[in-house]
């Protein structure tokens, strides 16, 4: 059943999870979840995943091909997953380069990969993560505070542009996909790595039960917070399908649109190229 807040009654409707809110609230409920469980984020997201996270992510990475000098930007990017594997996948080329395979050593010192999120707290996270890798004076990355549907930059700035669990909880997905479409370059890539839909019927149920069921109390043991995860496999639902998804990005003038389920479409990457 709809929870409908007076405040509707003035103002444009959207979902937070299965309910339907202002859309001038959304960004601030978001926040609030973030807030709330980014000192747990990391191990939810394992416990949650049973470790696939992080081969998802490895997935996105890949794809993206990473080289020496790429500006790429990171956006809802707060616990620098992401971010850490694109340079991880730099240095290896750099590894290789001293191995004998050629790598441009001034292009290298040009790499930027900039962090973008709405929540300090979970930018926060990330910050004591890439101390803890030694990464904490790294020049490449860059961590800033800001909103994926206003990017703070310049048109035709970025080589690359990733997304990974985030695009879910803009408000305007629209929005964010035409600041995508802004700041990449004529042949820069858009990788989008999100929850999605199970079509395989039987896994499908026995997914439906895990989500409702499980996460929540697990959200509720591990973080104290069941609500959070309510949200989270609520707005699961709520997100458009693969199909859909990928139309709206081709609105949005990317090209070459596609997308990979993993794990039965648990998680898809989808990918378009701004040409
Ligand atoms: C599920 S976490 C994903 C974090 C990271 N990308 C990962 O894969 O581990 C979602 C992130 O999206 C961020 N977020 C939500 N709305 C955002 C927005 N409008 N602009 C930028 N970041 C946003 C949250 O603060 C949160 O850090």
């Amino acid at each position: 059943m709809p929870i409908t807040s007076p405040a509707l009654l003035h103002s444009h409707a959207t979902s937070f999870g299965f309910k339907e809110v202002p859309e001038e609230e959304k960004s601030r409920m978001v926040g609030d979840v973030f807030s709330s469980v980014a000192s747990k984020y990391d191990i939810m997201n394992d416990i949650m995943s049973v470790g696939l996270h992080r081969l998802w992510k490895d997935r996105l990475v890949s794809k993206l091909s990473p080289f020496p000098g790429m500006q790429h930007l990171d956006v809802a990017g707060g616990t620098g997953d992401i971010a850490f594997r694109v340079l991880e996948a730099i240095h290896s080329l750099e590894r290789q380069r001293i191995s004998g395979v050629a790598v441009d050593e001034d292009a290298e010192d040009e790499t930027r990969v900039f962090i973008c999120d709405i929540n300090p707290a979970m930018l926060d996270v990330g910050r004591r993560r890439a101390i803890a890798k030694g990464l904490g004076e790294a020049r490449s990355l860059i961590w800033m505070e800001g909103d994926a549907e206003a990017l703070k930059f310049e048109d035709a700035s970025m080589d690359g542009y990733t997304i990974a669990f985030g695009i879910r909880n803009v408000t305007h997905i629209e929005k964010a996909l035409s600041e995508a479409y802004r700041v990449l370059r004529r042949g820069g890539r858009f990788l989008c790595l999100e929850l999605s839909h199970v079509d395989i019927p039987g896994f499908r149920d026995l997914y439906d039960f895990y989500s409702f069921s499980v996460i929540p109390s697990v959200g509720e043991i591990v973080a104290g917070d069941r609500e959070s995860y309510q949200y989270l496999v609520e707005s699961i639902r709520k997100f458009p399908s693969q199909e859909k998804f990928a139309t709206m990005i081709k609105e949005a003038g990317f090209e070459k649109v596609e997308y990979e389920n993993l794990a039965g479409g648990v998680v898809a990457i989808h990918s378009g190229f701004k040409l």
